[in-house]
């Protein structure tokens, strides 16, 4: 409604402009001239005014790409760019396959399984393990502290003190694993993050912090969006049980099949910048110094853009959705989490032909990361 009427709405309370039209999010993702990702910041009252004091478990120190733009930008990204090249993804393709066929063969002699806790849920943990370097005999320990006290509870207003003393307790943890595992890639590099990461260190004059800040950062944003770009995409295809058999006899069906699910049900609802000056933006004047938050699932769904957009085509062509954003900011592990996606969905639907739904998904209560908790499914 928001798209048709008002497309480029001020919202009085919070003091910030939304855009759902497809042009005008595309425009502001572009536009990093005029549109910073460095200042952006929604008002969130309980951050800063805590009922509770306590240490806070903050995955990143300082600045990372997400929050700078060039130079900086460039620098910080640079060192990533080669673990999620063509070359870099054509590595993890296998471990991934083999990762899902693990997670299968966990759950093959059950009537069904919890599609978001038994595979969708674990499944990107590994694929981060095995992006980062992580050592095989240590990966066990890395998918326990990766999954224990999720959801930085720094977030929740009502968190106790017992609550954050654990999470940072937690977080001390995980930070020290790391450092195992950057010391063992110090001695042993391979074509690993970690390791294309030292060498950042000596060319693009990367810190030690940044470089955690980066293994951080991968940990955090590829996890739970991936877990719900498959369990959204799942919840699709299993109302409809025509694209599942067309999926299972057409494998190639599933590059189409995920960039339709990015846009249909994409994970990522928003993100925020912030105007350097004064911008027109959609036909309003946005002031330097105010954010615009773009609704990529609006812009999604923007007939402008997309033919019949509120129907799923598992083979729609073209689909230049904006669900991993777009412009120098865009997902950097996009490829990847394409690739996790296609291969869940093909392996699942190969291995249990009779897969169905056994029960209604529990959605997340989250605005920002959309997705399921539970998707109960049966394949007997
Ligand atoms: C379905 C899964 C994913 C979705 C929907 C998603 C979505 C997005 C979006 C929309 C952005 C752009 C944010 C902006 O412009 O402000 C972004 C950036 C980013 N994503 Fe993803 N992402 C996914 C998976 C991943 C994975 C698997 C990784 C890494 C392992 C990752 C790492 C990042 C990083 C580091 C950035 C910041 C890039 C920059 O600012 O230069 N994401 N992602």
């Amino acid at each position: 409604m928001m798209r048709e009427t008002e497309p480029m709405h001020w919202n009085t309370k919070r003091g910030l402009w939304f855009a759902t039209r497809y042009d005008d999010v595309a425009l502001v993702l572009r536009d990093h001239e005029n549109f910073s990702s460095a200042q952006y910041n929604i008002d969130k009252p309980h951050m800063t005014e805590r009922p509770v004091d306590g240490e806070r478990y903050q995955a990143f120190k300082g600045p990372t790409m997400v929050t700078t733009e060039p130079p900086e930008h460039t620098r910080l990204r640079k060192g990533s760019a080669p673990a999620f090249s063509t070359r870099g993804l054509k590595r993890l393709k296998d471990r991934v396959e083999d990762i899902a066929d693990r997670l299968l063969n966990q759950v093959e002699g059950n009537e069904g399984m919890d599609a978001i806790a038994d595979y969708a849920y674990p499944l990107p943990v590994y694929a981060i393990g095995e992006l980062l370097g992580v050592p095989h005999e240590d990966q066990d320990e890395f998918l326990a502290l990766a999954l224990a006290d999720k959801g930085s509870p720094a977030h929740d207003p009502n968190a106790t003190k017992e609550t954050l003393e654990r999470t940072a307790a937690h977080g001390r943890r995980l930070r020290d694993f790391v450092e195992d595992v950057i010391e063992k890639k110090r001695k042993q590099p391979g074509d690993d993050l970690i390791s294309s990461l030292l060498v950042s260190q000596q060319e693009d004059n990367l810190t030690h912090a940044e470089m955690i800040d980066t293994i951080h950062l991968m940990m955090e944003a590829g996890h739970i969006t991936t877990v719900n770009l498959i369990g959204n995409g799942l919840d699709v295809l299993l109302d409809r049980p025509e694209d599942m058999e067309w999926l299972r006899n057409d494998p190639d069906l599933a590059t189409s099949a995920v960039q339709e699910c990015l846009r249909y049900v994409g994970p990522v609802q928003f993100t925020g910048r912030t105007a350097i000056k004064d911008t027109v933006l959609g036909g309003q004047l946005i002031k330097a110094g105010e954010s615009v938050i773009p609704l990529m699932p609006a812009a999604n769904r923007d007939p402008l853009q997309f033919a019949d957009p509120e129907e799923f085509r598992i083979d729609r062509k073209p689909n230049r959705h904006l669900g991993v954003g777009i412009g120098i900011h865009v997902c950097i592990g996009a490829a990847l989490a394409r690739l996790e996606t296609e291969i869940a969905f093909t392996k699942l639907l190969s291995r249990f032909p009779n897969l169905r739904r056994a029960g209604e998904a529990e959605w997340n209560t989250s605005f920002e990361l959309r997705g399921r908790t539970a998707l109960p499914v049966a394949f007997r």
